[in-house]
C-alpha cells in the first residue's frame, strides 16, 4: 500500500473508532476544523498531560499559566502580528483556486527529492549487474536533481529575505509550476495575506473594537511575565508553560489535522540572562528531542531542521520534524526570541518589564528561549505511526493501533467470557476496583474474538478475560495487544501489573 492510501485509511479509521470527526459534519463539515471524539479526547488529554508533567512537574523552575484567548488588540500590534503575520498567496486565474506561493515552490523541491530517490531505488534493483559507468550516470542524475533543488532554495530564500514578492512569482513561472486543478500556469501576482482572525468585542457595532483570536499562546505568557515572576518570586532562569487553542486563517489547509485553522499549542517561554540564551537554546533543543524520543515512536522518525530564514525577532531557530505519512514535516519549533517581545510590550504599554537580578545588582529585560509544539500534530504523529494492518499466521487480518500504552485512550478492557454463570458479576467487581486508577472499559457483547479486535482497533494495550476458572482460582487472563500473548494473573496483583505497564511514571523517570 502506498503512503497516500495508508493515510486515507488512517483518517477513515480515526473517524470509525471515535478519534476524530470532521467539524459540523452534518452540514458537510467546515474546512480545516476537526472535532475529537470519545477516544480522541482521551488520547489528546494524555499527550497534553505528558507534556505538562515533563515541563512543569519535573522542572522546579517552570510554572504554568492559562491566559485568555482574547487579548488587548495592542498586544498584536506590539508582537508584530498585525503588520507581519502573513503568508504569500497566489491565485490561479483559471481554477480560481488559492495557493501559498511558498508551498508551491516547496512542493516542487520535494518532487526533485522524489526523483533522486527513484534513481537510487532503480540502481538498487539493478545492483547485481551494475557497472562503474552505470554508477557514474546514476550519481550524476542524482547530483543534478540535488543541485537544481539547492539553486531553487537559494533563490527562494533570497526572495523571502528581500520580501520580493515579484521574484517569488517569477520563480513559480520559471519552474513552470502548474495549478494541480486546472493544469494552467495562469497565475496572479503574489500578495501577502494576514493569518489572524478578527472579530468585534462589544455589543454595538459602533464603539466596538476589533480584537483577534490569538494566533499563538506565547503572547499570553509575555504579557503576564512580571505577574508570574513577582507573585511566584521566580528567579531567572525560569519558565512559564501554557497549553491552549490558537487560530490561524491558513490559506492552504490540508493533510487532515496537520494544518488546521483552529488548533492547540503547548508552549513554554524560558526567561534567561542576556548573553546566556544560546546555551539555553542548545539545552532546550536536546531536552525537547529527548521528550519526543521518550514517547517511543522510533528515534529515526525525528530530525532537526534549521530555519532557512530567521524571523525578525530570533537569533536562532530550529524545528523538530517528524516522519509523517506525507514525509518529514515540522512538529515543534524551538526559537531563541531575544528580548524582542518583552521590549516591544514595554514600548507599546509604557510599562517596565525588567527583572532585577539580585546577583548582578542590576535590572534588565530578560532574553527568551521558546519551545512551541502543536498538540494536534503530536496526536497525528502518534496515531499515524501506531496504525498497522496486520496479516496473522492463521490467515486472518486485524487493524491494530500499537499506541504507546501510556497514551492509549483506554488502558484496559474487562471482558467476561460469557454473559452468564456469574462471570459478568465477577468482571464488574474487578472493573469497580480498577476504574479509580485508569480509564477502563467493560464489554460483554459479541464473541471474545470480536471484542479483542475492537480493543485492538482503539489501541487498548491490555484485555482481561474473566472465565469459569476465575471463580475458582481468583485469577484472570491478561492479553497483550501487540504480541496477542496471554498470561494468567492473580486478581490481587492486577492493579500493580497494569500500573507498571500503562502508567506514565516510567516514561517520566527516563526524562528525570
Ligand atoms: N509561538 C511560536 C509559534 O507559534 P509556530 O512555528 O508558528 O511557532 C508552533 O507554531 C507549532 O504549532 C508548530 O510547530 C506546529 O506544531 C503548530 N502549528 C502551527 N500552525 C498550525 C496549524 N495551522 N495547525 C496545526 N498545528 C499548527
Amino acid at each position: 500500500m502506498n503512503n497516500e492510501d495508508l493515510f486515507k485509511n488512517i483518517i477513515g479509521h480515526s473517524k470509525e473508532y471515535g478519534f476524530i470527526f470532521p467539524s459540523s459534519e452534518i452540514y458537510d463539515g467546515l474546512s480545516a476544523t476537526y472535532d475529537y471524539g470519545q477516544m480522541g479526547v482521551e488520547m489528546k488529554k494524555n499527550i497534553r498531560d505528558f507534556w505538562w508533567k515533563a515541563m512543569v512537574q519535573l522542572n522546579e523552575n517552570i510554572v504554568g499559566l492559562d491566559a485568555a484567548i482574547f487579548m488587548h488588540p495592542t498586544t498584536w500590534k506590539a508582537s508584530g502580528h498585525v503588520d507581519a503575520f502573513n503568508d504569500p498567496l497566489i491565485d490561479n486565474k483559471d481554477s480560481k483556486k488559492r495557493y501559498r506561493a511558498d508551498v508551491l515552490i516547496e512542493d516542487h523541491m520535494a518532487k526533485l527529492d522524489a526523483k533522486a530517490d527513484k534513481e537510487v531505488e532503480k540502481a538498487a534493483k539493478r545492483f547485481e549487474n551494475f557497472d562503474a559507468a552505470m554508477y557514474r550516470a546514476t550519481n550524476e542524475r542524482v547530483k543534478g536533481y540535488m543541485d537544481q533543488k539547492e539553486a531553487i532554495r537559494t533563490r527562494f530564500v533570497n526572495a523571502l529575505e528581500a520580501n520580493d514578492l515579484t521574484e517569488v512569482r517569477q520563480i513559480i513561472i520559471d519552474l513552470e509550476i502548474v495549478c494541480p486543478l486546472s493544469g494552467s500556469k495562469n497565475w496572479t501576482e503574489v500578495r501577502q495575506f494576514n493569518l489572524m482572525f478578527a472579530t468585534e468585542m462589544g455589543a454595538m457595532a459602533e464603539g466596538a473594537s476589533t480584537i483577534y483570536l490569538r494566533p499563538e499562546t506565547a503572547q499570553g505568557i509575555f504579557v503576564n511575565y512580571l505577574n508570574v515572576q513577582k507573585s511566584g518570586r521566580m528567579k531567572i532562569p525560569f519558565g512559564i508553560a501554557q497549553t491552549g487553542k490558537a487560530f490561524r486563517n491558513e490559506i492552504v489547509a490540508r493533510q487532515f489535522i496537520f494544518r488546521m485553522r483552529e488548533f492547540e499549542q503547548m508552549e513554554m517561554q524560558f526567561f534567561v540572562k542576556p548573553g546566556t540564551e544560546l546555551d539555553w537554546f542548545e539545552k532546550w533543543k536536546q531536552k525537547r528531542l529527548a521528550w519526543h524520543h521518550a514517547i517511543g515512536l522510533g528515534e529515526q522518525n525525528y530530525r532537526f531542521h534549521a530555519h532557512d530564514k530567521l524571523a525578525h525577532y530570533a537569533n536562532a531557530a530550529f524545528d523538530i520534524e517528524f516522519n509523517f505519512p506525507f514525509g518529514f514535516k515540522e512538529l515543534e519549533g524551538i526559537h531563541s526570541r531575544t528580548d524582542f517581545d518583552l521590549t516591544q510590550h514595554e514600548k507599546f504599554s509604557g510599562k517596565k518589564l525588567q527583572y532585577f537580578d539580585p546577583e548582578m545588582n542590576e535590572s534588565y529585560v530578560p532574553y527568551v528561549v521558546e519551545t512551541s509544539i502543536g498538540l494536534d500534530r503530536t496526536f497525528l504523529a502518534v496515531l499515524s505511526s501506531s496504525y498497522k494492518e496486520e496479516k496473522l499466521e492463521d490467515g486472518s487480518e486485524r487493524t491494530v493501533l500499537a499506541l504507546p500504552p501510556f497514551l492509549a485512550p483506554v488502558k484496559l478492557a474487562i471482558l467476561p467470557l460469557v454473559k452468564k454463570d456469574g462471570l459478568p458479576e465477577k468482571a464488574m467487581e474487578i472493573f469497580n476496583q480498577l476504574r479509580f486508577d485508569h480509564n477502563i472499559i467493560y464489554e460483554e457483547k459479541d464473541s471474545i474474538g470480536k471484542r479483542y479486535r475492537r480493543q485492538d482497533a482503539i489501541g487498548t494495550p491490555f484485555c482481561i478475560t474473566i472465565d469459569h476458572d476465575t471463580l475458582v482460582d481468583n485469577a484472570v487472563t491478561l492479553r497483550d495487544r501487540d504480541t496477542m500473548k496471554q498470561e494468567r494473573v492473580p486478581i490481587e496483583q492486577l492493579s500493580g501489573i497494569v500500573e507498571e505497564k500503562v502508567g506514565v511514571r516510567k516514561v517520566l523517570e527516563r526524562l528525570g
